[in-house]
């Protein structure tokens, strides 16, 4: 299959982890007999340096036209006095809000070989833990309108949502949990929002149409709660937007390190954005040892998501196990009697174990 993919290394340790998945996923290519183009582009900080903007148009259009994009992660100190319209993470929330995808994946399981680097006692482990955090991705809080009283002593925040934007995310999730384990959760705060009332009226509506699935509601300060209690009750987690962020960095604790977590980002189409869900992480910028799993395991996703090759998606999947097997470890994931590698290594390394 020929695909076109854009790359969007971005900031910091951007770049360094982004040529570790593009790496990977051109020896998938070799192996497999696929011809991937790379088309690489700035975005965030990177952009804002070379064009004065956070993402230019000629950028989301080259995103919108190809088959799948591949960013890394934006923003840092560098940009810290930009003003606010311009920073480096309005240009990541005007392409996910430009390329329409709304649904954001985020998968949370413990790769066995690193149960050691989950912070939860071994009791709360013990059953398997393999949840799929649907974060919405283009409202809520993050796109309503904002404001700052003359004198800046006082702000505003909207939350906004409409049925439809609820509706269009709850529907995807039915449809994964009939594929999964039959078990949805939606999490919102529908005891004080009134954006979480539409929110739990539309999923409630829904789950009619789904007898299969088995439904709970769950307010999201118990959700964060009972995350850390009994993680192996939740199968598919539907969530806003702002909700959804929270809890995807407490399920990356629980999974050992933010640093292995993929995501993918959806609209209508099979076109996806595929991202990390880790930051630029300045301080170790630019001496490689930043975790590039993360990213690697993003390019699995869009693989399977954007691309239909699921072979060739869980042979990423299986190389990236067989390497933690082999004891090899970054330093964010690193234990006593492992092999500490940098993040080029762990890329070859996972490279060439595609088969
Ligand atoms: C994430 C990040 C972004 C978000 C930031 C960088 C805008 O935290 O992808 O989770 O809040 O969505
Ligand atoms: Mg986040």
């Amino acid at each position: 299959m020929n695909a076109h993919i854009v790359t969007l290394p971005g900031d910091y340790i951007g770049p360094e982890i982004i040529a570790q998945a593009v790496k990977v996923l051109d020896r998938v290519a070799a192996v497999y007999g696929h011809s991937f183009t790379f088309d690489e582009r700035k975005l965030g900080g990177a952009s804002i340096d070379a064009f004065g903007v956070p993402l230019t148009d000629e950028t989301l259009a080259a995103c919108n036209a190809a088959d799948a994009v591949l960013m890394g992660s934006v923003g840092g100190p560098k940009w810290d006095g930009v003003e606010a319209a311009r920073r480096p993470e309005k240009g990541l929330l005007a392409l996910r809000k430009g390329m329409g995808v709304f649904a954001n994946l985020r998968p949370c399981t413990i790769h066995p070989q690193l149960s050691s680097a989950c912070p939860l006692r071994p009791d709360i482990i013990e059953q398997p833990i393999d949840i799929m955090i649907l974060r919405e991705l283009t409202g809520d809080i993050y796109f309503g309108k904002r404001s700052r009283s003359e004198d800046r002593k006082a702000a505003t925040d909207e939350m906004a949502y409409s049925e439809m934007e609820v509706e269009r995310l709850a529907r995807i999730g039915f449809e994964m949990a009939k594929k999964r384990r039959g078990r949805l959760c939606s999490v919102d705060k529908a005891n004080v929002l009134e954006c979480s009332r539409l929110w739990r009226e539309t999923v409630q509506r829904l789950a009619a149409e789904y007898p299969e699935v088995e439904v709970s509601y769950m307010y999201v300060d118990n959700a964060a709660m009972q995350l850390i209690l009994r993680p192996s009750q939740f199968d598919v987690m539907i969530t806003g937007n702002l909700f959804g962020d929270i809890l995807s960095d407490e399920s990356a604790a629980i999974a050992g390190s933010l640093g292995m977590m993929p995501s993918a980002s959806l609209g209508s189409g099979t076109r996806g954005l595929y991202e990390p869900i880790h930051g630029s992480a300045p301080d170790i910028a630019g001496r490689d040892i930043a975790n590039p799993l993360g990213t690697i395991l993003s390019g699995a996703l869009l693989l399977r998501h954007s691309l239909g090759l699921e072979a060739e998606a869980k042979a990423i999947e299986s190389a990236v196990s067989d390497v933690l097997d082999a004891g090899f470890r970054t330093a964010d994931i690193f234990a006593e009697g492992m092999t500490k590698v940098s993040c080029t290594k762990m890329g070859d390394l996972v490279a060439e174990r595609i088969k």
